[in-house]
Parts: C-alpha cells; sequence; structure tokens
C-alpha cells in the first residue's frame, strides 16, 4: 500500500490551513489513546524502515476546553526529564501544528502525557507520544486525517527531539506493522506486510545513547561497495517480508553503514549478537539509534530464551536492562 503525500512542507501548508470553515469536533471531548514504541532501522534500512511492537508504549489523556491553546497539565513516569513548556514538548507542539493545519487554534487542549516506556532508549519514545498525541486530537476531530496524513506532523515532533524528522519511528507508530518510507521528499510511506508468527525480542541497557549525538557520529559520505552491499540487503529485507522468507529476511539483516559506529556505545553488543544467533534469532541489531538491541525470533519461546541469555550477560557486566518480548503491533496507536 503507497501513501504518497507529494511533499511534507507542502502537506502541512497546503490549502486546508487557509480555509475559513471551522471543522467540527468530535461529539467527545476526552479521549486516552495509547501508541506503541517502534523499532526504527530494522538494522540495514538507516531512516527508512521501522516496525511496530505491542508493548511498551506511551499513553496519552487528551481533554477539549474552551480556553483557547494547548497546554502540557501533567507528566507522568519521566522522572522530570521532559519538559511541560507547549512549545517545546514534542506532544504539544505537534498537536499545535495540527490545529493550525485544520484552522482550528481557537481550540484549548489540555494533555495528560504518562510515560510507559524508557526515555533515550532507541525505540521511539518519543515517537510514541507524538503519535499519542496526534491520534488523540485526530479523533477528537473526528478522524479528519488519515494515519498517513498525520505522519508529517509527527516527523516535526521528531525534529523538536532529535534535530531531525526522521519518519522510520513515527511512521510505523502511526500505522502499525512494518513500514518503509520510500521517499522523504516527497513523502512516500508504504506499508509493508507482517510475517505470521514473528516476535520481537528487546533488550535495553541503562545507558545513555541520545539519538541527536548517535547521529552525529555517522559518516556522511559512504563508499559505493558499502553502499551496494547496503541496498541490497534493504531490498532483501523487505522482499522477504513480502515472501514470507525468514531466511531471506535475516540475511538481509547486515549494517555496514552504521553499526559498525554505533554499536561502540552499547556494552556487550558482540556477544549480544552471538547469544542471539546462536539461540534460534532470525536476525539481530540495533533498535533505532540504540542503546536498545533487538532480535526477530519465529516464535515467542526463542524471543524470550534469547532476552534472559542476553540480560544475564547484561548482569555480569554491571549493567542493569529491561526486556520486552511482544508480537508485531499490527494495528498502531489505539483508544483505551
Ligand atoms: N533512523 C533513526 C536513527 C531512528 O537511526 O537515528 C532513531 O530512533
Amino acid at each position: 500500500m503507497s501513501n504518497n503525500i507529494n511533499s511534507n512542507e507542502q502537506f502541512l501548508k497546503s490549502e486546508k490551513n487557509d480555509g475559513k470553515e471551522k471543522v467540527p469536533t468530535s461529539r467527545d471531548s476526552r479521549v486516552k489513546v495509547f501508541a506503541p514504541a517502534t523499532v526504527a532501522n530494522v538494522v540495514c534500512g538507516f531512516d527508512v524502515l521501522g516496525f511496530a511492537v505491542n508493548e511498551p508504549g506511551d499513553e496519552v489523556e487528551m481533554q477539549l476546553t474552551d480556553t483557547p491553546g494547548v497546554i502540557i497539565k501533567q507528566i507522568t513516569g519521566d522522572d522530570g526529564r521532559l519538559p511541560l513548556d507547549a512549545a517545546k514538548n514534542t506532544v504539544s507542539a505537534s498537536v499545535q501544528h495540527y490545529l493550525q493545519h485544520i484552522n482550528r487554534l481557537d481550540i484549548g487542549v489540555e494533555i495528560k502525557l504518562h510515560k510507559k516506556m524508557p526515555i533515550g532508549s532507541g525505540l521511539g519514545s518519543s515517537s510514541a507520544s507524538t503519535v499519542a498525541g496526534l491520534f488523540a486530537i485526530n479523533k477528537l476531530m473526528g478522524d479528519l486525517l488519515t494515519p498517513t496524513e498525520l505522519v508529517p506532523f509527527a516527523m516535526k515532533g521528531e525534529e523538536l527531539a532529535c534535530g531531525y524528522g526522521h519518519a522510520d519511528n513515527v511512521a510505523p507508530a502511526l500505522l502499525g506493522g512494518f513500514v518503509l518510507v520510500r521517499s522523504y521528499d516527497p513523502l512516500d510511506v508504504i506499508s509493508l506486510p507482517t510475517p505470521a508468527g514473528m516476535f520481537a525480542a528487546i533488550v535495553y541497557p541503562e545507558v545513555d545513547v541520545p539519538t541527536k549525538d548517535a547521529r552525529q557520529m555517522i559518516r556522511s559520505k559512504i563508499l559505493l561497495k558499502d553502499a551496494v552491499t547496503q541496498w541490497g540487503n534493504v531490498a532483501g529485507l523487505v522482499s522477504g517480508l513480502f515472501m514470507n522468507d525468514f531466511d531471506l529476511i535475516g540475511r538481509s539483516m547486515k549494517d555496514v553503514l552504521v553499526e559498525p559506529t554505533r554499536s561502540i556505545l552499547i556494552p556487550g553488543f558482540e556477544d549480544m549478537r552471538t547469544i542471539a544467533m546462536e539461540n534460534g534469532a532470525i536476525g539481530f541489531g540495533i533498535s533505532g539509534s540504540g542503546p536498545s538491541v533487538f532480535s526477530l525470533t519465529k516464535d515467542e519461546e526463542t524471543a524470550q530464551k534469547i532476552t534472559e541469555l542476553q540480560q544475564q550477560h547484561l548482569t555480569n557486566l554491571n549493567i542493569n536492562s529491561k526486556a520486552f518480548v511482544s508480537s508485531v503491533n499490527a494495528e498502531g496507536p489505539r483508544v483505551l
């Protein structure tokens, strides 16, 4: 399924913005939404591939009011790390962009954000919050835009969070399943099939790797021979998803561009790869910009075993960790 939007900026500034008539809100003035964590890059597809998981994820409670403006009323579960300032918080800032786009800046919105997943973990933490907020406001506006049409607004949130509006977390968080960002300009987001029975085994070593810093480490120039390897793998992974071919997916989960640099920041990375591959993983790599790592498996039992052994290894290295075992989330955000 191709979901082409002619241009991200063009969409955000489209004619709808300038319309004088007011979009009516839905009958409900309050909603609570869950949005899922995501594994971006899927090893070989830096900035262009990602998939959503069923857990963890974030929750947003949203209430419409008569006082114009978007405010963050409460944030829980963040240990005070996220900004309450509505202009700096990715949830309120993207909701504000949305309201501007639909010409409803007269509306008041109160947001409560409940962080249910670790921040700076490489699991699309800011993306889950932003997507929950956008899904909530869109619900309250009577599902005015499609999930694909919400992607550019969510990308604005990513820009605020890490300096670049990448879509490989927000697109799968909004659409569910595996997603390919075929192009950024024009934005072209493609939903890919998920092979039945596939599980993700995620381990988060509790060390700090901010996405902004992890992006700055990457070489901006690459060798043609490395590019050839990389696009062969991206095409192989996408083909494997369509063909339900776990071996092809596994063979394609190789990254010669980004992983060699970023993996240095992740304690026990090569040992965790050995553990994953010796215990039945289809493939293994860094989740997003790290420090979380993930394995894809053919069943839940294998995923459980891999996370237990990897966590044990991190404990031996005196590193605290969290683990999540989840099937691929096919639906994206949901109303709670
Ligand atoms: N594609 C992004 C990156 C994902 O690797 O920086 C960040 O979660």
